[in-house]
């Protein structure tokens, strides 16, 4: 079997590249042998000096994805530097949420901005470099939250359809112009921002059921989302686009009611 790598000279775009699933699309992109562009709102964490020295010619830039001009320079600069964008990432997002009545418009409008529009922004600053190469593959980043509803979801699950549908939309525009667009739903996935939801005082005491509901019986780790995401970036998902892909342990399965010791499973 060969071990050659599997995206050796690709060129790859990833958006909330500072931590989490970003940063695990990054690690393992390079290490398939891509060259990466990193944008995130935060400065450059240490783990990057790894990235950079595996994979020379990566970057990090700092910047927002609701900065339309920023994301449309940072997309340049990468093709300046490297003459071609083959992937984008978008894994840049905010938690939000609660009911409905107690969430001022402000706050929905920023999670809308960051998780949506941003995503809309990302897409937009690659598409016409991919265009021209007639070639790319865009892999957005919405939720399991983003298929199904969830209770005090609202802003959070509003904002991870719209891509979820974004996505499909892309798929329908670009695919016949070699431009394939899917779309990854992560279950509740180990990161810092699944910690500052799940460690808060209102949720705490519901971890053990929200982690019930992975079928699995645990929760996600980052490089189970980045794996997903290297195959739908690499050749062996040549004949996938349009498609959410959970990844998410079978959280949205179905319902358990708790029949496992009826039928002898436990
Ligand atoms: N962790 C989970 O359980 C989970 C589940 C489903 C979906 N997701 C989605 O996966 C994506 C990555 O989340 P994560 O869990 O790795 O979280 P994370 O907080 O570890 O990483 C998100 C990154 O996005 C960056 N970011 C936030 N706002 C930004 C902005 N305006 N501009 C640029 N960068 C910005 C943050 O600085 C951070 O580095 C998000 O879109 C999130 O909604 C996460």
């Amino acid at each position: 079997m060969s071990d050659a790598k599997r995206l050796e000279g690709k060129v790859m775009l990833i958006t909330g590249a500072a931590s989490g699933i970003g940063l695990a699309c990054a690690e393992r992109f390079v290490r398939e042998g891509a060259v990466v562009a990193g944008l995130d709102v935060t400065p450059r964490p240490d783990a990057w000096s790894a990235i950079e020295k595996a994979a020379p010619g990566s970057t990090y830039t700092v910047g927002d994805v609701r900065d339309e001009a920023g994301q449309n320079a940072w997309a340049a600069e990468a093709r300046a530097r490297h003459g071609r964008i083959d992937s984008i990432v978008t894994a840049a997002g905010v938690a939000g949420g609660g009911p409905v009545h107690l969430i001022p418009t402000e706050e929905w409008q920023r999670v809308q901005d960051i998780n949506l529009k941003g995503t809309f922004l990302s897409v937009k600053a690659v598409l016409g470099a991919m265009l021209e190469q007639r070639s790319g593959t865009i892999i957005t980043v919405a939720s399991v939250e983003g298929l199904e509803g969830a209770e005090g979801g609202s802003t959070y699950n509003a904002s991870k359809g719209g891509v979820i549908l974004l996505t499909k939309n892309l798929a329908m525009d670009y695919s016949r112009m070699g431009i394939r667009a899917n779309c990854i739903c992560p279950g509740f996935i180990d990161t810092p921002l699944f910690r500052s939801v799940i460690d808060s005082p209102a949720l705490g005491e519901t971890k053990d059921a929200i982690r019930d509901q992975h079928k699995i019986g645990r929760f996600g780790r980052p490089e189970e989302i980045a794996g997903a995401a290297f195959f739908l970036a690499s050749d062996d998902s040549s004949f996938v686009t349009g498609h959410a892909l959970p990844v998410d342990g079978g959280y949205v399965a179905g319902h358990r009611y708790g029949h496992t010791k009826l039928m002898g499973l436990e």
